[in-house]
């Protein structure tokens, strides 16, 4: 049985109900509920990780965008309902195996810059994820003429975009080039 904490916030996830779609309405409920399982498992791996990175401008990175979470969750619960939805979450396989690729570089031993390197790219995985889902959400709800959506949306999205562009930065001028050494 694994132990490790990461391990532990995914077997916390909810179970998935079974989806009924009406119309397009329906699909973004359910993506925003996907969505709001991937910030909240997505907020508890990203301490694990900003505690356990070793590069300070990655740490700082992390801690900078982990203060953001609270807001994204709750424009999450805002939307949904603003659908007349359930501000519930909706487990998927994606931060389930995400979070696996997180725990096995947060386990590595070795180069200190190499395991850096490596929980970067977890985390741009998981930010790439979640610019996925809010893009398409926001395209959804622009279809569907939620205007206050598309605007929470956008906000989220913009965070993201910010925080996967520093990752890249720092990744490409600072970590990638030590690790190479
Ligand atoms: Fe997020």
């Amino acid at each position: 049985m694994d132990a490790h904490p990461v391990a532990d916030v995914v077997n916390c996830r909810t179970m998935s109900a079974s989806v009924h779609y009406r119309g397009l309405g329906d699909v973004l409920v359910v993506h925003l509920q996907v969505l709001l399982d991937l910030e909240l498992i997505g907020a508890e791996v990203l301490e694990l990780v900003a505690r356990g990175i070793a590069n300070p401008l990655a740490q700082a990175a992390l801690d900078e965008h982990r203060e953001q979470a609270p807001a994204q969750i709750a424009r999450l619960h805002q939307g949904l309902d603003l659908l007349g939805a359930a501000g519930e979450r909706r487990s998927s396989g994606l931060a389930a195996g995400l979070a696996d690729d997180l725990h096995q570089a947060l386990e590595a031993t070795g180069e200190p810059d190499a395991r850096d390197a490596a929980l970067i790219a977890g985390v741009q995985a998981w930010k790439h994820a979640e610019i996925a889902a809010y893009g398409t959400a926001r395209a959804w709800a622009e279809r569907l003429g939620r205007a206050e959506l598309v605007a929470l949306l956008t906000r989220s999205l913009d965070e993201e975009a910010i925080c996967d562009g520093r990752l890249s930065a720092i990744a490409e001028h600072l970590v990638n080039l030590d690790a190479a050494l």
